[in-house]
């Protein structure tokens, strides 16, 4: 019989843990008899003391397997997605998914809501009117199969025990476990059935983990349990000092990724983000040749409009309207107060505490302090100043769009205390390095 505090026990006093015993665990999670003192005391124990690497792809396996997992016969290309560790302004997933799925891939994207700093792509498709996050799984398969992609929510069924050790970890201060984390993450995704994963680590003042060693380690441990699982994976680690686009809050990321469709505003920075996770997911299925082959195929996608073709039918088929792309700034919601604030000095943007920048739009309601909490979709912050800008008082920092005064205000004194000016030029990156 399995004992929780036997194999607790064991973790804690740092023996390896057998396959059969971490099956159990998950088994007991899942169906209830584990309590939720025997996972918080487990998950500080692999706080402390870590997991071999057999350990971690069990713990992965059993999790994925906890609940139901999708399967994609009859599609004749590859099962593609991206993951990112989540930023501020990282709307990625609403060009890329279509990119991929414009150059032969399927990308069953199953994504999260924000929570903290972090947007969540979720939440910004719930801009869009009558967009359905749940649809049923025939729905889901339907849609993946006629536009190559589709963006949606996690069901109760998809990975359960992640669920109920994710939300004692969040609790129990173990939310920061390189072995916990990777698991985490990588269950939901393998789930999906998956040939080929992305990941997209983030780095920097705004990134989840505190230190480049630190998103380094999580990287190399993803990649090397999705490897040891099966799956084709490569890890981007890139730049989160800064907001990734030009905006950031819910509506207002959408309206900048349908721009970047049309070919009409394209931020640099996250235009070179996207192309860094698209390129190896096209090199890794044999969907281009090489690199340079990718990213040709990549830019025709976009400037032919096939892209954007395939966001709106998927906007549609999901339930939003049939001319989004045509007529989103009708569609998408606006705020009541829209007003600029300047720089307070002059001389170069020299840092910006990005979470701080988040948590002014989570001030604002465009994010959540608790789960259960609801969003106004409709603020948050336009045309947000790059690092490395010289500014007098005359020079706008961001435009703050505010649903009354009040949170106005508040978000203006956040995000002043977020930037710093000063003499010098930073140096900014955009992508560091790939791992896998
Ligand atoms: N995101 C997840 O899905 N799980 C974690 O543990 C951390 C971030």
């Amino acid at each position: 019989m399995f004992i929780p505090q036997e194999f607790i026990r064991k973790k804690r006093d740092n023996k390896p843990l057998s396959k059969e015993e971490i099956e159990a665990f998950i088994r007991g999670v899942t169906d209830g008899s584990v309590a939720n003192e025997h996972i918080s005391a487990f998950a500080m124990a692999v706080f402390f003391n870590g997991m071999s690497l057999e350990e971690k792809t069990t713990l992965t396996l059993a999790m994925k397997n906890s609940g139901d997992t999708l399967t994609w016969e009859g599609f004749d290309g590859p099962i593609v997605d991206k993951h990112s560790t989540g930023g501020v302004g990282d709307v990625v997933s609403l060009m890329l998914g279509p990119m991929l799925a414009a150059c032969g891939a399927y990308v069953p994207m199953i994504s999260g809501r924000g929570l903290g700093h972090t947007g969540g792509t979720l939440d910004k498709f719930e801009s869009i009117p009558g967009y359905n996050v749940l649809p049923d799984n025939a729905r889901f398969k339907q849609v993946v199969k006629e536009c190559g992609v589709a963006i949606i929510g996690q069901t109760a069924s998809l990975a359960p025990a992640d669920k109920r050790i994710y939300s004692i970890r969040d609790v129990t201060a173990t939310v920061e476990s390189v072995p916990m984390i990777s698991a985490s993450i990588l269950s939901k995704k393998l789930a999906e059935g998956l040939d080929t994963l992305i990941m997209d680590v983030k780095v920097g003042s705004g990134a989840f983990m505190p230190t480049y060693a630190l998103s380094k380690e999580l990287a190399a441990s993803i990649v090397e349990i999705a490897h040891h699982a099966g799956v084709k994976t490569k890890a981007v680690l890139t730049d989160m000092n800064q907001s990734l686009a030009y905006n950031a809050g819910n509506g207002l990321e959408v309206h900048e990724a349908v721009e970047y469709l049309m070919n009409s505003r394209k931020n640099p920075r996250l235009h070179a983000v996207n192309m860094a996770l698209c390129i190896p997911a096209l090199t890794e299925t044999g969907l281009a040749k090489d690199e340079t082959d990718a990213a040709q195929k990549l830019e025709d996608a976009l400037s032919s409009g096939k892209a954007l073709e395939i966001f709106g039918r998927m906007v549609t088929m999901l339930g939003g309207p049939a001319d989004f792309c045509e007529r989103y700034e009708h569609y998408l919601p606006k705020a009541p107060l829209i007003q600029p604030i300047y720089a307070p000095d002059s001389g170069i943007i020299e840092s910006m505490d990005t979470i701080a920048i988040g948590m002014s739009v989570v001030g604002l309601g465009g994010g959540r302090i608790r789960p259960s909490d609801s969003i106004d979709h409709s603020v948050g912050l336009e045309n947000i100043i790059d690092l490395g800008t010289t500014v007098d008082t005359q020079t706008p920092l961001c435009t703050i769009h505010a649903k009354d005064q009040a949170s106005w205000k508040e978000a203006k004194r956040r995000v002043l205390a977020a930037i710093s000016i000063g003499e010098n030029m930073p140096k900014v990156k955009e992508v560091y390095e790939v791992i896998g």
